[in-house]
Parts: structure tokens; C-alpha cells; sequence
């Protein structure tokens, strides 16, 4: 006797930031399941060949879609072109893109700090309130949002990539209160150390501590099925973030973190 793979109901969501090298392997294990995407990102020459590849892995519909996070007029219409795209109210939206400023050498100027925090937290905040308005009278629906364990708590090595995603991890936090009894989900992702090309390059991606990205696109997928509030991804992380942040800041300042 045969056995069809258990699938569950097809889902239309929207994955922002569809290029990025976690958004990558987890489009992919979506479109196994059956759902429907709307691939996003800046640059229609490197959307076409990702959505042409998940298309062949999926049964679903893959739709892309030329779409800058920062751009206020494009992120109020997102959902609107999104729906209009696959024929169907969407369900979720998981959004992934995102920028790490070097910190390493000089401390960054007033130019390289506020782009870090508009691409790190207003760009999401922004995209975040139009699924908020557009999701609140779904129940079953559900917003997910990269943010780090960088944002836990601010260290020498990057604070202002910290700080936009602490304001982040806020916002998600805030706004799942707001809507659980609306029932839709809100889920916070923190990964540590991910090798894709944004930490390419830099020593921290040759650490022990650094995990593949379909690892981490394997736990973003379950914790999205689960519904879960917060994802440490690895798992690791939480114990690892408990005991930084346990450290007494009198200490903590003349680490070098
Ligand atoms: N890698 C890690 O170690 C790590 C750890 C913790 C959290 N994260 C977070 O996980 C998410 C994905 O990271 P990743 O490592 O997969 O990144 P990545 O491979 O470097 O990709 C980042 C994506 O963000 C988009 N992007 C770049 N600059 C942008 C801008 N100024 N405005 C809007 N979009 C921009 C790009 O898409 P287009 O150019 O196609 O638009 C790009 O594909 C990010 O939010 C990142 O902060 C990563």
C-alpha cells in the first residue's frame, strides 16, 4: 500500500526578505508542505531563479514580488498585492531580511546608525503593523519575525545591531499581547551564529557555536507550526543568553564581548 505524505491545509503567506540565506532553506521546506508563497525582496533578477526553484519543490502557487521594507507606500499596499497575486486572503507573513553593520573597527557614524535602525527595526515595525492590520481578524493566522540574540543585550561587538533588534524583539512582544485573544500568533526568532552570506567572512561564523542555516529554517518551520512565542534557534542559545544577561553590568563593561 502507498502513502501519500500528511500535508496540512495549503497556507498563503508572504516571506519578506525571501533572498536571505535562512529565508532561502526555509522557503524551500514551506513549498514542500503545500503553501503558497509570495517571495519577496529589492531585486527582481535574484527573486526570479529563487522562485523558479521552489516552484518545481512545491505543488503550491509561488508568486514573487518586487518589495522594499523601508519603502512606507509599498509595505501599507503589501498585503493587498500579495492577496491580488495568489487569489486568496494570506494567512501569515515571516519576515527575514536584514543588514549587520560592521562594528568591528570604528564606532559608526550618525549615517551608518540610523540606516542600521531603520533596516534592523523600523523597515520590520513597518511591515509588522501592516500584517498586524491586515491578520487581526483572522484567527489562525500568524506574524513571525527574525530578530537575534544579539538583541538580548548590548555588547561592544555590535550595540546598534542589537539595539535595532531589541527594539524588535519589543515590538513582537507587544504586539503579540495585543493579539493573542484576536488568535493570531506572534512569533519571535532568535538565532545565534548563522553561516549565510551576512556573517560571511567574519570569524564568528567559524566559531563552534555557529549552526547552517537549514538548521535554523527547521526549527523557524516548527515553531510556526506550533505557534510558539519565542525560538532560541539552536536551542542552545537560551541558556547561553540567560547567563549573559545574569552578568552584573559593573562586570559586563569590561568584558570584551
Ligand atoms: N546570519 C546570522 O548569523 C543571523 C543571526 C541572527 C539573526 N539574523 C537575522 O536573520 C535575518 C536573515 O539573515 P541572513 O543571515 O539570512 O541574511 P542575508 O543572507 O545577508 O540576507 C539578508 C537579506 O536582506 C535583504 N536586505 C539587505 N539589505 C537590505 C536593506 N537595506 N533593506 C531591506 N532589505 C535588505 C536582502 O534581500 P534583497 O537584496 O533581495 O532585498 C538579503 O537577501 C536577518 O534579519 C538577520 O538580522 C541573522
Amino acid at each position: 500500500m502507498s502513502r501519500t505524505p500528511k500535508r496540512d491545509a495549503p497556507r498563503n503567506v508572504i516571506l519578506v526578505g525571501a533572498t536571505s540565506g535562512i529565508a532561502r532553506p526555509l522557503g524551500r521546506r514551506l513549498v514542500a508542505r503545500g503553501w503558497n508563497l509570495v517571495v519577496t525582496g529589492r531585486d527582481a533578477a535574484r527573486l526570479a531563479p529563487l522562485a523558479d526553484d521552489l516552484r518545481v519543490r512545491g505543488s503550491g502557487t509561488v508568486a514573487t514580488l518586487v518589495f522594499d521594507p523601508s519603502d512606507g507606500a509599498a509595505v501599507a499596499g503589501l498585503f493587498g498585492a500579495a492577496a491580488a497575486l495568489l487569489g486568496a486572503p494570506l494567512d501569515g507573513i515571516i519576515i527575514c531580511h536584514g543588514t549587520l553593520p560592521d562594528e568591528s573597527g570604528a564606532l559608526l557614524d550618525v549615517g551608518q546608525t540610523r540606516d542600521a535602525i531603520d533596516t534592523g527595526f523600523t523597515s520590520a515595525a513597518m511591515v509588522l503593523a501592516a500584517a498586524a492590520r491586515a491578520l487581526e481578524d483572522r484567527p489562525g493566522a500568524f506574524l513571525a519575525a527574525i530578530s537575534s540574540v544579539a538583541g538580548d543585550r548590548g555588547r561592544q561587538s555590535n550595540y546598534t545591531y542589537g539595539a535595532a533588534k531589541a527594539g524588535l524583539t519589543a515590538y513582537l512582544s507587544g504586539l503579540r499581547n495585543r493579539l493573542h485573544p484576536r488568535g493570531v500568533a506572534v512569533i519571535t526568532v532568535k538565532p545565534g551564529i548563522v553561516r549565510t552570506p551576512m556573517t560571511e567572512g567574519l570569524a564568528a561564523a567559524r566559531s563552534p557555536l555557529a549552526t547552517d542555516a537549514d538548521t535554523v529554517a527547521r526549527d523557524i518551520e516548527r515553531a510556526i507550526l506550533r505557534r510558539q512565542d519565542v525560538l532560541y534557534t539552536p536551542w542552545f542559545w537560551w541558556p547561553v543568553m540567560t547567563v549573559i544577561g545574569a552578568i552584573p553590568e559593573a562586570i559586563f563593561k569590561r568584558l570584551k564581548l
